[in-house]
């Protein structure tokens, strides 16, 4: 690993997936990892649904993995009801928090605005932002994909940012659970390309130490050739993370 490389992070988003029973996934995990022959070249995290966060604090204490929500709302508490604040993830065993996730952009209309203000309370609490960003189907089609990441990414940008409080996650909505992936030369493009920006916005050093995972469609085999791309610093994976084994087959690209 080149010295100024960030040392890369490979988080599992579960998404709307995960019982209780989903604890035993967890603990194959944690013994996979302690089992494993070399330890892991990079930090391990997953992110389940907030109902079982408390839960999976107790199956991963002492094993290195660490927990994230999958979103928050911007205030620390009040009149917001269904909602969850970056205070209460943080108290049920929460590391970090991903925000502005596609689904979310999506399913709740939510704007590169309300995620900044989300990352900040991630801040607040003292969680780490994961921000994701990406470009639909069409966008890409009509040559917009680095205009896009650039908007979203100025747009979303906590101010109270830094390399170890945020992470960005560049996830094209079109590879999502598709199966498809871009090409090595598109991923080295776009992470260049946010690399640039966020020594732009953050300054040479933060800039050059910020983690940017690459995230849609990673699977153990296609880990090693996606995280090997310049500029990709982990991986945020949805489905391939639900099972132990596959989740571990990633990590060992590393
Ligand atoms: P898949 O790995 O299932 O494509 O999901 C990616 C994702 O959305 C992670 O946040």
């Amino acid at each position: 690993m080149a010295v100024n490389r960030p040392k890369p992070l490979v988080a599992g988003n579960w998404k709307m997936n995960g019982l209780k029973a989903a604890k035993k996934e967890l603990a194959s995990l944690v013994k996979g990892v302690a089992g494993a022959k070399s330890k892991p070249g990079c930090d391990i995290m997953i992110c389940p649904p907030a109902t079982i966060l408390s839960l999976c604090s107790d199956t991963v204490k002492g094993s290195g993995i660490k927990l994230g929500g999958q979103d928050c709302h911007a205030e620390a508490s009040g009149a917001h009801t269904g909602d969850l604040s970056a205070e209460m993830l943080k108290n049920a065993g929460a590391r970090a928090c991903i925000v502005g996730h596609s689904e979310r952009r999506t399913d709740h209309c939510e704007s590169s605005l309300e995620v900044k203000l989300k990352a900040e309370a991630a801040h607040r609490a003292g969680l780490m932002a994961i921000i994701c960003l990406g470009e639909t189907a069409d966008e890409r089609s009509s040559g917009k994909t680095i205009k896009i990441v650039g908007q979203q990414l100025k747009a979303s940008l906590a101010e109270s940012a830094n390399h170890k409080n945020t992470v960005i996650a560049y996830e094209p909505v079109w590879a999502i659970g598709t199966g498809n992936t871009p090409t090595v030369a598109d991923i080295a493009k776009v992470h260049g390309y946010i690399r640039k920006r966020l020594i732009a916005l953050l300054g040479d050093e933060t800039g050059a130490k910020t983690r940017i995972l690459y995230g849609g469609s990673v699977k153990p085999s296609n880990a090693k050739e996606l995280m090997d791309i310049d500029n990709v610093n982990g991986a945020l994976v949805g489905g391939a993370s639900l099972k132990a084994k596959d989740f571990l087959g990633i990590i060992t690209a590393y």
